[in-house]
């Protein structure tokens, strides 16, 4: 038998979680010189990585200055005074994390940090940067909301967010709600009845490289971490000049792989075009093919339509696969080997 609940009440409970966050976030306040600041460099790893991804596509067009997603150590050259690292780690132990905090501040780098306790805690009380302490007890994957909404609250006081776009998370709460509802019961499940497609299948995931590509990323990440099973994904343009090409050669691989191909209304009109494109090609090689497109009115509410599919498919995949959905053995063993 497997333990099923642990996932299925995280997902459940999303809203809740994602309308807490916002209630206690509501009247944040932070000691960071905005003024100083002249760049933004996200760092985090896996579960608390997606978050700050999510919001650096959020804003890839409305930020002034440019926004860094660092999943490494290392830093890269430009990081100085006028650098803001931001530390997301859920368990606050993730030493690619604390380590690129530590390098940054050494530059004279201002520093924040959103987890739920750790050595990151520790640092931000100790040296006195701000953090925004989350809930703990969750698997990190499974505290989206908890992660997510205090790096917008972060970018609505740098002002790269402004004040109405914060009815976003009210609208994307109530997505959320309603979606969970058929996701979760009922009998006509899109979740459940694409699971039973790509079931046995290599899942490959397609969009545009703006605002969907961290989507794109968390339903990778979702089947790898949640149904264990590999999944294979890029964005467009870029892969209308190489990748298409490659499927010319896996005639072996027909009816093995399946698309999943994301889109919005956003989306650039060339892209769309070249998507259209891309479907034809490869269809009658695919085992199935699907097309999503986002639901709701905001951008935010949008990107979160397509995260939460990725969250209760992947979900369904582990119990037809017989898995348990919340452990991830391998990510612990390779962390205590390296301890
Ligand atoms: C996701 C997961 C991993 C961790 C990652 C970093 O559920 O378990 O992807 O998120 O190993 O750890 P934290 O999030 O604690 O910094």
């Amino acid at each position: 038998s497997i333990d099923t609940q642990n996932m299925w009440s995280f997902l459940e409970a999303f809203p809740k979680q994602w309308e807490e966050a916002r209630a206690q976030t509501e009247e944040i306040e932070f000691t960071i010189d905005a003024d100083r600041v002249r760049t933004i460099c996200f760092v985090g790893m896996g579960g608390s990585a997606i978050g700050a991804d999510l919001i650096r596509a959020y804003c890839y067009d409305s930020c002034p200055y440019p926004i860094q997603m660092l999943r490494h150590y290392e830093l890269p050259r430009w990081v100085d005074e006028h650098t803001l690292i931001i530390g997301c780690s859920y368990s606050g132990n993730t030493e690619e994390t604390l380590t690129a905090v530590d390098r940054a501040r050494a530059r004279g780098a201002q520093a924040m940090a959103v987890t739920s306790g750790g050595a990151l805690m520790l640092k931000a009380a100790k040296e006195g940067f701000d953090y925004i302490k989350i809930p703990g007890g969750l698997t990190p994957r499974a505290a989206l909301g908890y992660n997510f909404v205090p790096l917008f609250r972060i970018c609505q006081y740098l002002d790269i967010i402004n004040e109405d776009e914060a009815e976003a998370l009210e609208e994307t709460n109530q997505l959320l709600a309603e979606q969970n509802g058929l996701l979760a019961n009922s009998e006509d499940n899109e979740a459940l009845s694409l699971a039973e497609k790509l079931d046995d299948t290599l899942p490959i995931v397609y969009s545009d490289s703006t605002m969907l590509e961290p989507v794109n990323l968390r339903w990778r990440e979702q089947f790898e971490e949640n149904a264990k099973t590999l999944a294979y994904g890029n964005t467009l343009p870029e892969m209308t000049h190489n990748e298409i090409v490659g499927w010319e050669r896996i005639v072996h691989l027909t009816g093995r792989l399946s698309v999943i191909m994301l889109v919005d209304r956003e989306d650039n009109e060339r892209v769309k075009q070249r998507m259209k494109i891309v479907e034809e090609l490869i269809k009658d090689q695919t085992a199935s093919l699907h097309l999503f497109e986002t639901r709701g009115k905001s951008r935010l509410a949008r990107m979160f339509s397509l995260i939460q599919l990725a969250d209760w498919t992947s979900f369904y995949l582990a119990i037809l696969n017989s898995t348990d959905p919340t452990p991830v053995a391998k990510i612990d063993l390779l962390k205590r080997k390296l301890a």
